[in-house]
């Protein structure tokens, strides 16, 4: 449809399909690279073209990720240089109403209510090279519209808020595909999950009750225990009362030997915790160096470390005769595929894996939200309001409705 409109305000829709000349967006840009107070500036920015494979949708609401954190610095890499614009938009996650299709999208329509997975592909339908949208793309959630591939949409789940249903693509998705595809964790398996009530680990416990194993969280407090045996765990550790079991830098032999014990202490909590002396088939690794020997270690005969990333650094020292006199695996994962997404979303959709949204934030504070994930204020998955215009809302006639009051 043409648009004779120039823009619409932020919280309120233009008619279904018809798209505004310029949009209102939080854009990053490299002269003003820095914390996210700074770097996330509210615009007015000319409306995206889409071509033949993609897709022009409404954002609803957009969940909160650190990637956006990096885009905004300008840190560790300028990101900017991987798609060439002299701006970008960040967000990988969204929920939202289609509003325009190209000409090549065959599987959805003007008005379908979506979320979207973040993995777009560099060359779709020739290879499986991705890049993940709204980081390595300029065109993310935190804008009136985004730009998506056709392929990377996903159904709503009808009963949840457009806030919910923005909050859990890039941690969820991941998850899923670390324990469902690449460990492929089977009924009766015991799984050792590091910062259980973080992103990734709210989604990895859920995931492992659904799928009939055990898991065993790992956290660094009451509150976030509580969370942890309130998504399903089966028990949980509090990594405090084992300060000496990580790895440092250029340990002494004295720290060495302390961290063997911390070990062996951990692994007898984990026998308390089972009832019986076994240790787990399965570690969900993403902390990285301080707890990556461990996890080695910890893993069962012929068990599996599968891992995501590496938030305490990505040089792994450990021993590897762990590792091969025990025949463990060490599986690398990342992100996850429009397949894996869709298989994901469908437990959403069913009720068996719930998001866990810690806060939500209005439009005003995106740059706040950003701002808080970086002083580490945040646990959990958080989300933003973008086009709806309150919380609680979801599906296009409610959004309607509540903006007609
Ligand atoms: N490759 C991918 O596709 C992909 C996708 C998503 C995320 N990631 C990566 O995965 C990592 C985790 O992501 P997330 O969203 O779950 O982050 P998050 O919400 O910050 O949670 C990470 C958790 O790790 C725990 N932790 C931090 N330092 C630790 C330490 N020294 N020892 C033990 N536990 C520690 C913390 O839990 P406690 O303090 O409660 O123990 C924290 O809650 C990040 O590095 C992220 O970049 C990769």
């Amino acid at each position: 449809m043409t648009s004779e409109i120039s823009s619409v305000p932020v919280g309120t829709l233009p008619p279904l399909g018809v798209v505004p000349e310029r949009m209102h967006a939080y854009v990053i840009r490299p002269e003003r690279f820095g914390e996210p107070m700074t770097s996330f500036q509210e615009e007015l920015m000319p409306m995206w073209k889409i071509g033949p494979d993609e897709v022009l949708i409404k954002v609803m609401a957009a969940g909160v990720n650190y990637n956006g954190v990096w885009a905004g610095l300008g840190e560790p890499v300028n990101i900017l240089k991987a798609h060439g614009l002299d701006h970008h938009i960040a967000g990988s996650d969204a929920s939202g109403i289609v509003w325009k299709v190209g000409a090549g999208v065959r599987d959805w329509k003007v008005g379908d209510e979506v979320v979207v997975h973040c993995n777009h592909l560099l060359e779709p339908g020739a290879s499986d090279k991705q890049t993940i949208w709204g980081y390595e793309t300029p065109d993310g959630s935190f804008a009136q519209f985004s730009r998506v591939q056709g392929q990377q949409l996903l159904a709503k789940p009808p009963s949840l808020t457009w806030e919910d249903a923005a909050s859990y693509g890039l941690t969820y998705f991941t998850a899923h595909r670390m324990l469902m595809d690449r460990a492929e964790i089977q009924p009766g398996e015991d799984v050792l999950v590091w910062g259980g009530a973080g992103g990734l680990g709210v989604f990895a416990i859920q995931l492992c009750k659904a799928a009939g194993a055990r898991a065993i969280a790992v956290v660094s407090s009451d509150e976030k225990a509580e969370l942890a045996m309130s998504l399903g765990a089966h028990g949980v550790i509090n990594r405090k009362d084992f300060p000496d079991l990580q790895y440092r830098e250029g340990e002494t032999p004295e720290q060495k030997k302390k961290r063997f014990i911390a070990m062996k202490a951990f692994g007898k909590r984990i026998w308390d915790i089972l009832g019986e002396r076994k240790k787990v088939e399965v570690v969900f690794e993403h902390v990285g160096r301080s707890t990556f020997p461990a996890s080695v270690w910890l893993a069962a005969d012929y068990g599996r470390i599968v891992i995501c990333g590496a938030t305490t650094g990505y040089n792994l020292t450990f021993d590897v005769r762990h590792l091969w006199m025990k025949q463990k695996r060490i599986i690398g994962s990342h992100f996850a595929d429009a397949d894996s997404s869709r298989r994901a979303n469908r437990l959403v959709s069913q009720g068996l894996v719930k998001p866990v949204m810690t806060q939500c934030f209005t439009w005003d504070e995106i740059p706040k939200a950003h701002q808080d994930m970086y002083e580490n204020k945040i646990h959990g998955t958080v989300s933003c309001l973008v086009g709806a215009p309150r919380r609680g809302l979801k599906n296009l006639e409610e959004t309607l409705a509540a903006m007609e009051k």
